[in-house]
């Protein structure tokens, strides 16, 4: 675990600062024995244990990521090894803080086509790894983790109701890792001035994820015949409480219909819905029946909703 105080001690920053800034209080580092594949099938096996199923019983097994293992293979190979999953195929999805949404529309899509029966959707990130601890603008901000849902078709009414994504390229340079693939291959340059890093231009990243939010949440609500009073519980990605508190409040929720944790774990990427979702459900906060938003927005820029009937 990582305080707001021990922070003080790496760069010139504060608790209040960051408490006042993005509502996080502290975040989980994984040593370096324990790359985003661990945690990921800590992950999986916890969600097959929630499902009473087994690696055997998956068909397909998607990550989005974007602190894998290795740029290839795939993390999302790595774990159906570890977990068994040898029917599975296996592949990883990046769309930054998007990729478990994505990765949630895209084993859908394989259920209602006829590709899969079982999917297994992880969302990982040991962000910590590609973190400039030098950069107070950024440091403060991320944690590692992992989530995991099973989806499996039960022909009964409810589950995933609706899906919206988009993408918008022109603002890559917004938030990015500038180096470490073909465009800048890694070279003792690259890794003297620090661009294997998240380079992120915050506030601006701030605006957008905000009227973003907002619209896709909106839009997966309408398609899926739903409004926003309909809704029991808003899980949105844990990036900063601001940007959850300006998204609540364009579509009307009061904050107890509105699911934080990122006061513990920062901002996950693509983990953090995941995680919050796990938490949400273990912690009563969701009952059968409810129906649940879930919405991120993240580097690509990328950004998305589902809507689920719990
Ligand atoms: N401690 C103290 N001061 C700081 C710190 C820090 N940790 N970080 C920045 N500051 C300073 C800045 O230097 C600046 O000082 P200056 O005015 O003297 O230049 C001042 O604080 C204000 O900086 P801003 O960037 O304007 O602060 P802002 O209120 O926008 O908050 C933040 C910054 C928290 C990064 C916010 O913009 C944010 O949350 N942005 C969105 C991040 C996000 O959602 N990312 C999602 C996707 S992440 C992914 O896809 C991997």
């Amino acid at each position: 675990m990582l305080t707001n105080q021990d922070l003080e001690q790496i760069v010139d920053t504060s608790d209040e600062w960051i408490t006042s800034r993005t509502g996080i209080k502290e975040r989980r580092i994984s040593d370096p024995a324990t790359p985003s594949s661990v945690l990921a099938t800590k992950a999986a096996e916890r969600a097959l244990e929630m499902a009473g199923l087994q690696g055997i019983d998956l068909d397909q097994i998607v990550i989005g990521t974007v602190t894998g293992d290795r740029t290839f293979p795939s993390t999302a190979c790595i774990v159906q090894d570890r977990i068994g999953a040898t029917r599975a195929h296996a592949f990883d999805i990046s769309a930054a803080c998007a990729g478990f949404l994505y990765g949630l529309s895209v084993g859908r899509s394989a259920i209602e086509s006829g590709v899969a029966d079982t999917v297994l959707v992880i969302g990982v990130e040991t962000l910590s790894r590609i973190v400039n601890w030098t950069d107070r603008n950024t440091c403060v901000l991320f944690g590692d983790a992992a989530g995991a849902v099973v989806l499996r078709s039960t022909g009964a009414p409810g589950g995933i109701l609706a899906t919206r994504l988009h993408s918008d390229g022109s603002l890559v340079h917004l938030l990015e890792m500038p180096a470490g693939g073909s465009l800048m291959p890694p070279s003792h340059e690259t890794v003297a001035q620090r661009l294997h890093t998240i380079h992120m231009s915050g506030n601006d990243v701030f605006k957008h994820a905000v009227r973003a939010m907002e619209s896709v949440a909106l839009e997966a609500l309408e398609a899926a015949g739903r409004k926003p009073e309909d809704l029991s519980l808003l899980v949105p990605h844990q990036a900063n409480y601001r940007i959850i508190d300006a998204t609540a409040r364009r579509l009307g929720l009061p904050m107890e219909k509105v699911f934080v944790n990122l006061d513990r774990y920062g901002n996950t990427s693509a983990a953090s819905i995941p995680l919050a979702l796990d938490e949400a459900n273990r912690g009563g906060r969701i009952r059968k029946g409810d129906l649940v938003e879930m919405v991120t927005f993240g580097g690509g820029f990328t950004w998305a909703a589902a809507v689920v009937e719990w």
